[in-house]
């Protein structure tokens, strides 16, 4: 198959474009970055613009699937002028997509797009899966449900869409993880708040091997890519101080201090959020890392 990857250089797009290529998958992929003067084999790369919503139409040849992983990082502060850019890199990338398959023929069947566990409110009781109720009403669980709207869009052409509610990836490359990882390996590592709140993660190569499986296997819907264990996040400080052999003396840090440094994203480390990947186990998708702690062991 040929799959045109949007954000193929970030995290995700990377682990999962090895996977493609290694499985004889030809991958498009559009970039607002320099192009690589040495591609590798398979792999083209083609530019676009969001601001200015210009996109190479060549992008598009021969192409059976698209995933859309293009998106500002949220870990920098939110202003904002920053809140709009989170929106638009992840919505107005849509349109010119819509907007090219729209107008221009194409054989293109399946839109897969990431989205985010933020549409799953804050919440010490529910246990979310792929049928509940997400209507978070923060600043990012509005995002996502744009996004998702967004995504939407290709149904009127008649392609599958799948969005991929993805929780925090653990990588050794990049990431959440590895902001968590460094003050614990400086010998001032500490939990956030009361610690009790729920976390839900995925080790990287389950997530590409998620997107892998949903390409395969044509999964549509909405599908919830978390391991099948949440955890703590006293329980990961101390898994994490565990693996790098390190101790934990600070107390945790109170919430309004790092409301004071972080503002309004904060919350990320704050909200519980018990979720469960329902349907990835319904339709037989096998995680090679279901617990943070044989996660965090092949990381580090
Ligand atoms: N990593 C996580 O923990 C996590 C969790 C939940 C959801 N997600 C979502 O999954 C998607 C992929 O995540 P990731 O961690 O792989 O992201 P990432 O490493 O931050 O990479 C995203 C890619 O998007 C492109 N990009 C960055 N800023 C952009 C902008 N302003 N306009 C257009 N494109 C821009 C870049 O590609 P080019 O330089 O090639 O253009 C970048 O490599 C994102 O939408 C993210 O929000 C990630």
């Amino acid at each position: 198959m040929k799959i045109l990857i949007t954000g193929a250089t970030g995290l995700i797009g990377q682990e999962l474009t090895n996977l493609l290529l290694k499985d004889n998958h030809v991958v498009n992929y559009l970039t607002t970055s320099p192009i690589k003067k040495n591609p590798r084999e398979n792999y083209f790369g083609y530019h676009w613009n969001i601001k200015t919503k210009q996109i190479d139409e060549n992008c598009l040849e021969g192409v059976d699937v698209i995933v859309h992983l293009a998106g500002a990082t949220i870990a920098k502060k939110w202003t904002k002028s920053y809140k709009v850019e989170l929106l638009e890199s992840r919505t107005q990338s849509v349109d010119i997509l819509f907007e090219l398959l729209k107008n221009k023929p194409n054989q293109v069947q399946h839109f897969i797009s990431a989205s985010g566990t933020a549409i799953y409110p804050d919440s010490f009781t529910a246990v979310y899966d792929e049928n509940s109720i997400a209507n978070d009403t923060t600043f990012l669980g509005k995002l996502v449900v744009k996004w998702g709207n967004s995504a939407d869009q290709f149904k009127k052409l008649n392609l599958k869409v799948t969005k991929v509610r993805t929780g925090i990836v653990f990588s050794n490359n990049g990431g959440a993880l590895l902001e968590m990882v460094r003050p614990i390996k400086m010998f001032v590592g500490s939990g956030f708040g009361s610690g009790k709140q729920l976390q839900s993660w995925i080790h990287i190569k389950d997530v590409a091997n998620l997107y892998h499986f949903i390409i395969n296997n044509q999964t549509e819907g909405i599908i919830n890519a978390v391991a099948p264990n949440p955890i703590t996040n006293q329980e990961l400080t101390k898994a994490i101080a565990f693996q790098l052999q390190r101790p934990l003396f600070l107390p945790n840090i109170p919430r309004w201090v790092m409301k004071l440094i972080l503002g309004e994203m904060h919350v990320l480390l704050f909200n519980n959020k018990n979720i469960i990947p329902k349907k990835a186990l319904d339709i037989g998708f096998q995680f090679q890392f279901p617990t943070a702690k044989e996660a965090l062991k092949d990381l580090f």
